[in-house]
């Protein structure tokens, strides 16, 4: 099948790619030209594992294609995918201007039946208004569908998580519409969920901020561990095995980043509030979460003091592993705060340093993790890449000035530590204390 996909960022290009290696052929538009001169040269924009590999596949057998024509992405596919950004207002609603926009361009170019699919994370009913919209702007008489068909996929494991989806959803209005999205996704294998447009709009809304609602819920946990003595990764552990419960998202730490879940749980809070339903349970999933890094801030002060000229080695500036995105990362406000309180910074991540370098070029940007650690007075571990599980500690110890290390993502091996000699302090957890 011919598809077209409006937005080539993390959804619109990862979709792309994986529709191509299902055998349709696929035309990506955006409208930045830096973008797409790298896209043309089958090199990606942003870092994910697995997508340089399957981009240039696909650009060599000619099933992707980019351009930065609406129009021309009318004219090529019977489904168009609108994947455009929906960021933050600043009052924390979901900013329509792009999604608008491109369906504005799409009536004006469509002379033929199209199916126009919203892929973009957007509030309910913004189905009817695209379709509003297009009514409104359309040139000709002509028939169009427009549908709902959120995505799931994380970044790190985007490829993955696309073409072996836990579901598919599809909201439709027509059955000409679920015709065509069946033959989209014909080769996946399973469960395919056909709801009403506005119930999969909400599916994808809701799913993100229950998610953000099981980190902030262990994050609060944790809190309570810390004052009893308990370990939350056994209390994780324990709920989890609860089938109804399930072991996923209840990993502590400093607090969950990225370009959705921030967004989508006070975009979610929006909507409930403009449609007269108390907000507060999806208020306090950010409440929590913002505190979550204030308590990771608290515990450094309580520990090391005064943090005025203290040298702190920052492993992990990626809001999580596998990605070189720092939107919203926990790592780089802590970051933007140890720089207010004076700290000195050496900081170290396998690929999210060049972003984090155009708004803090005065940092010292390290080698390798140990070369962060030479000198500090404490290690802080914002984000549990491989490398920091698997750094050799009796090297750090002897690397630091002083033998602490804050464990932000509780991912270091304690046991280790407290063998060395360390001071560990973890999120949840009993500190490992060297013994006297
Ligand atoms: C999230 C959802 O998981 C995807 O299903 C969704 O498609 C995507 O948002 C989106 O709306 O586009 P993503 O933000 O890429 O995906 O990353 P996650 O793996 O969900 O992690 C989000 C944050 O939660 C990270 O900062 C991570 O460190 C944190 N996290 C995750 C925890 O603190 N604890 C956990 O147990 C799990």
């Amino acid at each position: 099948m011919k598809i077209s996909i409006i937005g080539s960022g993390h959804v619109g290009l990862i979709s792309g790619v994986c529709f191509a290696e299902k055998g349709h052929e696929v035309l990506c538009v955006d409208h930045d030209n830096e973008k797409l001169a790298k896209l043309r040269n089958a090199e990606v924009p942003f870092f994910e594992p697995g997508l340089p590999e399957l981009l240039k596949k696909h650009h060599t057998a000619k099933r992707l294609r980019f351009s930065d024509s609406t129009a021309e992405a009318v004219k090529f596919g019977q489904a168009i995918f609108i994947c455009v950004g929906t960021p933050s207002t600043e009052r924390g609603k979901a900013d329509m201007t792009y999604v608008e926009k491109v369906a504005r361009d799409i009536a004006e170019t469509l002379t033929d039946y199209r199916l126009i699919v919203e892929k973009s994370t957007v509030p309910i009913m913004t189905g009817e208004r695209v379709k509003a919209a297009i009514q409104r702007y359309v040139r000709a008489e002509v028939h169009f569908d427009v549908a709902s068909n959120p995505e799931f996929l994380r970044e790190g494991s985007a490829i993955e998580d696309t073409l072996k989806p836990d579901r598919i959803v599809i909201g439709v209005d027509s059955g000409k519409a679920e015709t065509l999205l069946r033959e989209v996704y014909a080769g996946y294998e399973c469960p395919f969920v056909v709801t009403s447009i506005g119930s999969a709009e909400l599916i994808k809304h809701a799913s993100n901020s229950f998610l953000a609602l099981k980190i902030s819920f262990i994050n609060w946990v944790s809190r309570l561990c810390e004052r009893t003595g308990a370990d939350v990764n056994e209390v994780a552990k324990g709920m989890g095995l609860d089938h109804r419960i399930g072991p996923h998202f209840l990993h502590a730490g400093i607090g969950y980043g990225g370009s959705c879940f921030p967004k989508d749980v006070e975009a979610l809070a929006h909507i409930s509030e403009d449609l007269g339903i108390d907000a507060s349970p999806i208020r306090m999933i950010s409440t929590l979460n913002k505190g979550q890094a204030d308590r990771f801030h608290d515990r450094l002060e309580k520990e090391l003091w005064v943090l005025k000229d203290k040298t702190l080695a920052i492993w992990g500036l990626a809001f999580k592993p596998n990605t070189d995105d720092i939107r919203e990362a926990p790592a780089l406000s802590l970051v933007q705060r140890l720089i207010k309180d004076g700290a000195k910074l050496r900081v170290h991540d396998p690929v999210a340093m060049p972003a984090v370098r155009k708004q803090h070029p005065d940092l010292y940007y390290a080698k390798d993790p140990l070369d962060a650690t030479s000198g500090a007075d404490a290690l802080l571990v914002c984000t549990e890449w491989p490398v920091y599980r698997e750094a050799d500690l009796a090297k750090v110890k002897a690397n630091l000035r002083v033998p602490i290390i804050f464990d932000g993502r509780n991912c270091l091996d304690r046991k280790r530590a407290g063998d060395l000699g360390l001071t560990l302090i973890g999120v949840g957890k009993p500190d490992v204390r060297p013994k006297k």
